[in-house]
């Protein structure tokens, strides 16, 4: 990332995960933090007196002080925050899932391409150091032929610890968390065509951190079975009822005619990697990480990379095409559960490329 230009780089929605971003956007000479905007505008001058930039009253605002815009409001509002920082020609980065239809999802892509910007879209944690590990030993043939993919995502009651849990439990795990493994296994091995899954809500009744009941409506617990374009099935768990203390609860496990092998956490940039031959009573073996990880997940990691890759005339690796991809992918998943049919996909992306690092 040596040849980028400094990006002037604001922030919509200072919640939760917002603290992260801006520390992590702040720490990278490449990017400066600007201006940041919330509905609530003391979220907005509370993260900008411990990392910089400056609270705004507007998203207008933002977008005039800013090149690149990232949008980290509730699940809902990402597709007409997007549009509006695209409309006014400004990069952006959403977080997941782009949109929640996926004619919403593919129109902000046209809308970028039609601006000539560049639109990112979160998961992007393909971009650490386990994960990259785990790709290119994939690619120098750890487990042979892939024929078979096991994921979990078991991020357990959402209200335990966030203190605004009602958009989670509008999206449900499948969309907030089951992205992770999503974003990852698309990115290794391209798009999906055929989508089957199951979910029902196994805990209704909810109460928050404050003490308010809410009821979880979708499903809190989701099996899906993809097919992939390029041959390997998928099996993904995502609950937000089993949790942490699931053994696996995030992990990624890639079966081959040679051998398996286990990524431990879709999301942690710190994830061992692990790889067994083929054969009863074989052991898993640690595979070291192509470089070590400097932490859990580095924030402004795709931000950084779209900079990059601006700067540098290159396509950038976290895309809106395979955002789009994703929620179509979503969009099957809830279809196949209501329905009780397996949905076609029919969307592809281009496919990114390993980090330089990790060729
Ligand atoms: N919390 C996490 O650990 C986490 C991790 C990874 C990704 N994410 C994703 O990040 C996004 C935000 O999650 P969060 O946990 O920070 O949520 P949050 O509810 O804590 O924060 C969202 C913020 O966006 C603001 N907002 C909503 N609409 C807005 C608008 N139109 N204009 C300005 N501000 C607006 C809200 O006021 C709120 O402060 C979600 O998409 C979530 O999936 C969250």
């Amino acid at each position: 990332m040596t040849n980028a230009k400094v990006l002037r780089v604001g922030i919509v929605g200072c919640g939760n995960i917002a603290g992260p971003y801006a520390r992590d956007i702040a720490a990278k000479p490449e990017l400066q933090l600007v201006a940041l905007t919330d509905l609530d505008p003391s979220r907005a001058e509370a993260l900008a007196a411990e990392h910089g930039g400056r609270a705004v009253p507007t998203i207008e605002d933002v977008i005039a002080e800013s090149d690149l815009v990232v949008n980290l409001t509730f699940q809902g509002t990402h597709y007409e925050v997007t549009k509006r920082c695209l409309e006014a020609g400004r990069h952006v980065h959403s977080e997941k899932p782009l949109a929640l239809t996926s004619a919403e999802a593919h129109e902000l892509v046209d809308l970028a391409n039609a601006k000539g910007v560049r639109l990112g879209g979160s998961p992007f944690t393909l971009m650490g150091e386990g994960q990259q590990t785990a790709w290119k030993a994939l690619r120098e043939g750890a487990v042979g032929t892939l024929r078979a993919v096991h994921a979990e995502v078991d991020w357990g009651w959402i209200e335990s610890w966030h203190p605004a849990p009602l958009p989670f439990y509008d999206v449900g795990p499948l969309f907030d968390v089951g992205v992770y493994p999503l974003s990852i296994l698309t990115a290794m091995f391209g798009p999906a065509r055929r989508v089957y899954s199951y979910g029902r809500v196994l805990k209704p009744d909810r109460m928050t951190k404050s003490g308010d009941r809410f009821e979880a409506t979708a499903p809190d617990w989701q099996v899906t079975v993809l097919e992939l374009e390029s041959g390997p099935v998928i099996r993904l768990t995502t609950s937000f009822y089993v949790g942490q203390q699931a053994k696996n609860h995030a992990a990624v496990e890639f079966h081959g005619d040679r051998g398996s092998l286990w990524l431990g956490h879709s999301f942690r940039f710190d994830a061992p990697v692990e790889v067994a031959e083929l054969g009863d009573g074989k052991q898993y073996v640690a595979v070291p990480h192509v470089r070590p990880p400097g932490g859990a997940i580095d924030w402004g990691r795709a931000v950084a990379d779209m900079a990059d890759a601006i700067s540098t005339d290159r396509p950038h690796r976290a895309t809106g095409e395979q955002a789009a991809h994703i929620v179509d992918i979503l969009v099957a998943a809830m279809t196949s559960v209501r329905e009780g049919r397996p949905v076609d996909v029919r969307s592809s992306f281009p496919a990114p490329s390993p980090m330089p690092w990790a060729e």
